[in-house]
């Protein structure tokens, strides 16, 4: 099975997880691949959502592609969003997570922080026990780019490298820092918050995930905090 197959895999067991709560609600939609077969999944299953509230203009343009209503953050009750699905570019055995290499961090963050449960989906590529093989994005202030990454070389030890080219939903830039070994992730999240000029750090760490749907060769893995 290759890595897409997982991924799909993943994203359709997702599906079975929601069905028999999303009929007629709002649920939170993530960014990615593993995410689009979620949506194209959910267009032809059957289940009539009230809308979604997407974490990207990407995820939004697929969403209405398939006519499914797309709602703000302001247009649900707080706390009565169910929950967020989204990938993650690695998942640790605390189910910690690095996101945001397709660069929607900050309002996957938000809706996140929104949903009651967030319902990660991944292949088993995703998996680690140590966060920080994959270089963690960080979303900065386009004038404070270079400030930002001497603190951020500073405070971790870490390479931080402009993601030239890219320019976030909220117009911002990317830096990805590679050579971490991430062994607190909420410490390391909350500190990055600290520098200004930092829009959102890619650790989510203090609002992990509450499910993990692993797509192996084997067959879909769940687990849950
Ligand atoms: C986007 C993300 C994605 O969830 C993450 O990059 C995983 O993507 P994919 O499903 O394509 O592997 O955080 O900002």
């Amino acid at each position: 099975m290759n890595q897409d197959a997982l991924k799909k895999a993943a994203a359709l067991a997702a599906l079975e997880e929601i069905r028999a709560l999303a009929q007629d609600a709002v649920i939170g939609v993530g960014t990615g691949s593993t995410v689009n077969h979620f949506i194209d999944a959910l267009a032809s299953s059957g289940i009539s959502i009230r809308g979604a509230v997407s974490s990207s203009e990407a995820s939004a343009r697929r969403l209405a592609a398939h006519g499914i209503p797309l709602l703000g953050l302001d247009a649900i009750a707080p706390g009565t969003l169910p929950f967020y699905i989204d990938g993650a570019d690695e998942i640790d055995p605390g189910f910690c997570m690095i996101k945001g290499g397709g660069a929607a961090l900050t309002r996957e963050k938000i809706v996140a922080a929104a949903a009651l449960r967030f319902i990660c989906i991944c292949d088993a590529s995703k998996k680690v026990d140590v966060l920080g093989r994959f270089p963690l994005p960080v979303e900065v202030i386009p004038m404070a780019r270079a400030q930002v990454a001497h603190e951020i070389a500073r405070l971790t030890g870490g390479s931080p490298r402009w993601r030239e080219g890219i320019v976030t939903d909220n117009g911002n830039h990317i830096l990805d820092i590679s050579g971490l070994a991430i062994t607190d992730p909420p410490a390391l999240e909350s500190a990055l918050n600290q520098i200004a000029g930092i829009v959102t750090n890619g650790l989510f760490a203090r609002r992990g995930a509450n499910v993990l749907l692993l797509a192996t060769p084997a067959g879909i893995e769940r687990s849950e905090r």
